[in-house]
């Protein structure tokens, strides 16, 4: 191997060039230190930088009025102040909804209390590997401005319906003081004094249909709600529905998956809604027709539809078909579509119609399933 003079600093080189080696490694040296100097208060710098952006962070969570709950392997590993205001476990503890918590019909909701202390709070969870997120938000407050929204615009329905209600009643009642008044007429035979009896109490039935349902229209959110499944609802809606589609004779046909499916109802409200509908399609139907009822679930809503084949929803009626008063019958009240839909609105569901393309109508309702929380 060729030897190179002025690299070595072996035995060959002179004090100059031993020197000059050694200038540079001090410079060299001095140039690293500088470097680590700078790399050092570089370091210092993110990390003070890392610190305030922790800081700020852990500001933000703690302001936040969700409450958030880090859980680490089923164990509280950090939490913010909202969390430990509404659900009152500590860092260390085993995260669970506490056992005071009344679950209520929407999934993840719970109500914290029975008193007049109660919250009522939505727990969403998101899970890391083996973290998860856990976000309590307490709802009370736009529930409460919900019911109150919706309490509103039934207010101002009602002032319309206070007006409709007047002319409603009127034609009626007009005809059963008629026949009343011919009950009253001196020499009437058996045979006209029945057929005005029975004139007058057809009369006062449909007066009282009237108004039971306006009574049932003005009526509050369901108060009283038990566990039912889908298939209970059904069966209940069937028992009424079917002697009236038999005295007619018109098919019912029943289709259903997944009913048992739990829904938290007001029962004799959410069948009384399918009932509404069922009566409807009964009242579209040629004899000797048919209905397709079809129940469903995927758990995480309960679903009916019915199917008609009828004339169809008229084109005149489908923007106002849900309200109060609106009907095409000659004897309708125009009150059970708009009773239904309160009834289902009220358990948070939704209620739809449409015309179907092989002819006659669909209505469809459903509301959410009871989801258990784990
Ligand atoms: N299955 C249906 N097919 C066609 N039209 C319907 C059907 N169901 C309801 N409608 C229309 O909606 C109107 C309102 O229905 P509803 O609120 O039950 O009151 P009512 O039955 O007393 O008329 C009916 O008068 C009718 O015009
Ligand atoms: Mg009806």
């Amino acid at each position: 191997m060729a030897e190179h003079p002025s690299s070595s600093v072996g035995g060959g080189a002179s004090k100059e060039q031993l020197e000059e080696a050694f200038a540079l490694f001090i410079e060299a040296s001095k140039a690293i230190e500088a470097q680590q100097t700078q790399l050092q208060s570089e370091i210092q710098r993110l990390s003070n930088d890392l610190a305030q952006a922790n800081q700020r962070l852990t500001d933000l969570l703690q302001a936040l009025p969700t409450g958030v709950i880090l859980v680490e392997n089923g164990v509280i590993a950090d939490q913010n102040l909202a969390a430990q205001t509404l659900v009152g476990l500590a860092i260390g503890q085993a995260w669970q909804t506490p056992a005071s918590w009344l679950p209520t019909p929407m999934p993840g909701e719970y109500q914290t209390s029975t008193d007049s202390t109660a919250r009522t709070v939505k727990v969403t969870q998101l899970s890391l590997a083996e973290r998860q997120i856990v976000q309590i938000q307490d709802i009370t407050d736009s529930l409460r401005l919900h019911i109150e929204s919706q309490r509103q615009s039934k207010l101002a329905s009602m002032g319309q319906m206070a007006a409709s209600i007047a002319h409603q009643l009127r034609t009626p009642l007009a005809t059963a003081t008629l026949y009343a008044g011919n009950l009253g007429m001196p020499n009437l035979s058996p045979d006209k004094q029945k057929e005005a009896l029975d004139r007058l109490r057809k009369q006062l039935a449909s007066l009282e249909t009237l108004t039971t349902q306006m009574l049932q229209f003005v009526r509050q959110r369901p108060q009283k709600t038990e566990m039912v499944s889908g298939q209970a609802l059904l069966d209940e809606a069937l028992a009424a529905i079917g002697p009236m589609c038999e005295k007619r004779n018109i098919g019912l046909r029943v289709q259903a998956t997944g009913l048992q499916a739990l829904v938290n109802v007001e029962r004799p409200t959410m069948v009384a809604a399918m009932v509404a509908i069922l009566e409807n399609a009964l009242q579209v139907s040629q004899d000797a027709g048919e209905i397709v009822l079809t129940g469903q679930s995927d758990g995480a809503r309960l679903q009916f539809v019915v199917d008609d084949a009828g004339p169809g929803i008229p084109n005149e009626m489908m923007a106002s078909l849900f309200e109060p008063f609106a009907t095409s019958r000659i004897n309708g009240t125009g009150l059970g579509l708009s009773i239904a839909r309160n009834a289902v609105e009220a358990h948070r569901g939704e209620i739809l119609a449409s015309n179907r393309v092989e002819g006659g109508a669909r209505f469809s309702i459903s509301i959410p399933c009871i989801a258990e929380f784990s």
